[in-house]
């Protein structure tokens, strides 16, 4: 049985990774989706790939033109929005006495400003067309604690997990449901990045930190993004009608709370 029939998913981040599983999953669910991503050529591509109902459009969540661009053109096209997903992120890692203005100022505007902003378009719109919605924000392990070379991204995630606090208050009177998701550790294209970066920091061989990390988490292994697709389906499915303001951990048991 497909959970999400009839209904326009918007995804943000989606040319790659956990965006794209969660596109992949919603089509089989019976969705319609746009990857909207800042790499408009890997959205095009992976659009072409999944097929008939996948669409690409280019955004940048850091641009208001460009999310209120992205939000009209899907209208144009689909005729509403019925699901949002921020996923769209940065990671970055320095102790604290070496994170740059630069490097805060960049994480902040695409994991935070990105996700506050596309939150306050797509919800104008789901509240004009008065049908309510759901929006589901990627959070993090990250935002539940601090890491000592992980502040800024940490922080960054402990931000999102408190907009869907405000925002899932905020919104539910419209019957616009807001929650979240903290994956864990998962494999894939951002973990190369993130496993280069703390080879630098902490002297260790390439690979060493995904191992380190994988053999840490109590289901045995790091996740993948197929693991968190079966989450994001059940947050926009009628069955999460009573779920407000809440973010999910999805983690192999990294954390509890
Ligand atoms: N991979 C993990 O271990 C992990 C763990 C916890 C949480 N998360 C979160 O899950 C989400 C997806 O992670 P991922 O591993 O698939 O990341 P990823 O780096 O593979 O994909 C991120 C996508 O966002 C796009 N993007 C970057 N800046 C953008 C911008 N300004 N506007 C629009 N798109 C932009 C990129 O082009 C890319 O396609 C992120 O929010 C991340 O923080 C990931």
């Amino acid at each position: 049985m497909m959970r999400l029939g009839g209904k326009i998913a918007l995804i943000t981040g989606a040319a790659r990774g956990i965006g794209l599983a969660f596109a992949a999953r919603y089509l089989q669910e019976g969705a319609q989706v746009v990857l909207a991503d800042i790499d408009l050529k890997a959205a095009q591509a992976a659009a072409a790939e999944l097929g008939e109902g996948a669409y690409a459009q280019e955004l940048d969540v850091t641009d208001q033109v460009s999310i209120d661009a992205c939000v009209s053109a899907t209208i144009a096209q689909l005729g509403g929005i019925d699901i949002l997903i921020n996923n769209a992120a940065l990671f970055d890692l320095d102790g604290i006495t070496d994170i740059t203005r630069a490097s805060y100022e960049r994480l902040f505007a695409v994991n935070v400003s990105g996700t506050l902003f596309m939150i306050q378009a797509v919800s104008r719109a789901m509240i004009k067309r008065g049908q309510g919605g759901r929006i589901i924000n990627m959070a993090s392990q990250a935002g539940r604690r601090g890491e000592a070379l992980v502040g800024v991204y940490c922080a960054t995630k402990a931000a999102v997990i408190s907009l869907t606090q405000s925002a899932g208050l905020n919104l539910i009177e419209h019957k616009i449901n807001v929650n979240a998701i903290a994956p864990g550790v998962v494999d894939g294209a951002h973990w190369d990045h993130v496993d280069e970066l703390f080879a630098k920091a902490e002297g260790l061989a390439l690979g060493e930190k995904r191992k380190q990390v994988g053999a840490a988490v109590p289901f045995g292994r790091m996740g993948t993004a197929e693991d968190l697709t079966g989450m994001a389906v059940f947050l926009a499915s009628d069955d999460a009608d009573y779920i407000v303001a809440q973010t999910y951990n999805v983690d192999g048991g990294n954390w509890m709370n």
